[in-house]
């Protein structure tokens, strides 16, 4: 069932599924991407052969529409989603989509959704989830040769606990099926998630935070977000690792964490110096910035800075990374796309 408008409570939408007008879907055939199309219809019919069903080639990507003040809608670095799509295809033998027609894709999609960005200060904003499946039939362990590349669009609210701090639970499973996929935003990286994650909800956590595969000593990043410490110098540290995933988050607040005197860097951080952090968030385009109010390791609660209240080092990374968001504030050159 479409979700009519006149339905949605825009400050309590959550972070869940919804049938919306229109989504993008281009199909690749014979070696090459078809001119793609809006289309209405939500569901997908796909052959029992194929790839998608047996192998997992899937990647996909995350980004939002931030509705203005003057009534326009932001875009947060599309490009960036685009080029990490690339990659992510790239890494699993799927011919990339190419990025100027992602970012045309991403527009057009938010363009025919419009009623469906949320009121400028709702705290909401419309989640783009672009994806792309193999779609031809296989039998042996092979890449696909025929592709689906589809973008839909949902209105959304905080995915953890917005500027609250959360509890944690650091993972007992590796978060990949093995190192090195973590780069690639891929359907079977979170598959592998599901059951520690369950588990970490069932037992009153947000996510898990998971630990380098290698040694099981180093922080390496939240179910789904980036992890970042402010250390008793006050200086912002976030991990550097080849399984985590290359977060656009991230890498904008390294910038603005700079701007602001922070002296940011990415290095290993061991468990024991993550408990002993000043602050601590979670970063992601979902996360937006989530403080970490306590980390849970072998039946121990870490507290970090507090367990109800927002450090002053995280408020204010948060509050300028939201303002360039919603167009409130200039941020770095191409950040912010506009669009009517
Ligand atoms: N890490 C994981 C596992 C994620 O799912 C996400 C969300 O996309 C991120 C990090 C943050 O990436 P980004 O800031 O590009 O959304
Ligand atoms: C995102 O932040 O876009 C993500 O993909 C995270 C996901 C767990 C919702």
């Amino acid at each position: 069932m479409k979700q009519k408008v006149e339905d949605l409570d825009w400050k309590n939408l959550g972070f869940v599924y919804r049938d919306l007008p229109y989504r993008y879907e281009a199909k690749y055939k014979d070696g090459e991407w078809q001119e793609g199309k809006l289309i209405e219809d939500s569901t997908l019919v796909l052959s029992e052969g194929a790839e998608i069903l047996h192998y997992g080639q899937e990647i996909f990507e995350g980004l939002k529409a931030y509705r203005r003040e003057d009534g326009k809608i932001n875009l947060f670095r599309p490009d960036e989603n685009a080029h990490r799509f690339a990659l992510s295809a790239e890494r699993l033998a799927m011919p990339p989509f190419p990025e100027d027609r992602f970012v045309e894709a991403v527009k057009q999609v938010v363009l025919a959704n419009k009623e469906y960005v949320p009121p400028y200060d709702s705290g909401a904003t419309l989640y783009l989830r672009p994806f792309m499946i193999g779609t031809s039939n296989v039998l042996g362990v092979q890449a696909a040769d025929e592709y689906t590349f589809r973008i839909f669009a949902v209105p959304v609210g905080a995915y953890i606990k917005g500027l609250n701090p959360a509890d944690y639970i650091v993972s007992e499973y590796d978060r990949a099926a093995y190192a090195g996929t973590g780069q690639a935003k891929t359907s079977g990286n979170y598959a592998s998630s599901l059951l520690p994650s369950v588990e970490a909800h069932k037992n009153g956590f947000a996510d898990c935070l998971y630990l380098d595969p290698r040694e099981h000593k180093y922080v390496d990043e939240f179910g789904g977000a980036n992890f970042y410490g402010i250390t008793q110098e006050g200086q912002f540290v976030t991990p550097k690792s080849k399984s985590i995933l290359i977060s656009i988050t991230k890498r904008s607040l390294l910038e603005l964490a700079k701007k602001q005197g922070l002296n940011p860097v990415e290095r290993q951080i061991t468990l024991e110096e993550a408990f002993n952090m000043k602050e601590a968030g979670a970063m992601g385009t979902a996360a937006v910035i989530s403080p970490v109010g306590s980390i849970t390791y072998e039946g121990k609660k870490h507290v970090i800075y507090s367990e109800t209240e927002t450090g002053p080092v995280t408020t204010k990374l948060y509050n300028e990374l939201v303002d360039i968001q919603y167009g409130k504030q200039e941020g770095p050159e191409g950040w912010v796309q506009t669009i009517d």
